[in-house]
């Protein structure tokens, strides 16, 4: 898993139980390479559902969210890490910039969502990104080294995934270029590097507008290790080309 390119949907709050079992119908039959890792993040309703559908696939199911509490108790509305994997899920979105945003998640609290996750046995993917205007006032490395700061308290350490994704970019047609990505990702590179002690593996995803027809190219650049994919990844066709594109 942590050798391979990784494309992972994000389907955000899409779809009802016929329309996701139709898609995952679909995907079940693309010939998934043996060097791409392929996981769809979906609502928590339908986590249980679509790991029952995918079993004895290749095909991972995960989480958009995760609580930050790890035990069980007196947390309405909360879903924690084993629950999460007790249906299937092997995977979890942690702070997508679509709940900092909208959840106001801290870096506090989403240290802990990493460790519970990591408790619970699965792998979070912690994402971040810049804002427009952070990037157009020269302080998108900062805003990604401080984001990035809390990995020091995360106890999982040895194995790190972090999906790139600058706001700007999300869901909006217009993609970062080459150039943005290529430096972005190897400054994150650096960063986690000399954050954490530890022989660590990275995986470093790019996200925000990833589709059939630019996804070869993000593949291509160095210290990119696959997609975060969201609106392309409510559709078979385009979804199955960029796992194509990544091997
Ligand atoms: P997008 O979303 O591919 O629709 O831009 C990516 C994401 O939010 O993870």
């Amino acid at each position: 898993m942590w050798q391979k390119k990784w494309v992972m949907g994000n389907w955000k709050m899409n779809g009802r139980l016929a329309s996701n079992h139709a898609l995952l119908k679909e995907l079940l039959l693309v010939d998934i390479p043996a060097t791409v890792a392929v996981g769809i993040a979906m609502p928590t309703p339908y986590i249980a559902f679509a790991s029952e559908q995918v079993k004895g696939s290749s095909l991972l199911i995960g989480s958009e969210d995760i609580s930050h509490f790890a035990k069980e108790g007196a947390f309405t509305g909360e879903v924690n890490g084993n629950m999460l994997a007790d249906v299937g899920a092997s995977f979890v979105l942690v702070g997508h910039s679509e709940r900092r945003q909208y959840f106001q998640e801290s870096d506090a609290c989403l240290i802990e969502k990493m460790n519970n996750a990591h408790a619970a046995g699965l792998i979070p993917i912690l994402c971040i990104g810049e804002s427009l205007a952070e990037r157009k006032s020269g302080l998108a490395n900062d805003v990604i080294a401080k984001q990035l700061q809390m990995l020091k308290h995360y106890v999982g350490a040895d194995h790190v995934a972090v999906a790139y994704e600058p706001v700007w970019a999300i869901g909006t047609g217009e993609v970062a270029s080459v150039e943005q990505i290529r430096d972005m990702h190897a400054f994150i590179r650096a960063q986690i590097l000399s954050l954490l002690n530890v022989d660590v593996t990275i995986r470093l995803l790019y996200g925000g507008s990833v589709n059939a027809k630019n996804a070869a190219d993000i593949f291509d650049i160095e210290h990119v290790h696959g997609a975060l994919v969201g609106g392309a990844s409510l559709e078979c066709a385009g979804f199955s080309q960029i796992i194509q594109d990544a091997q």
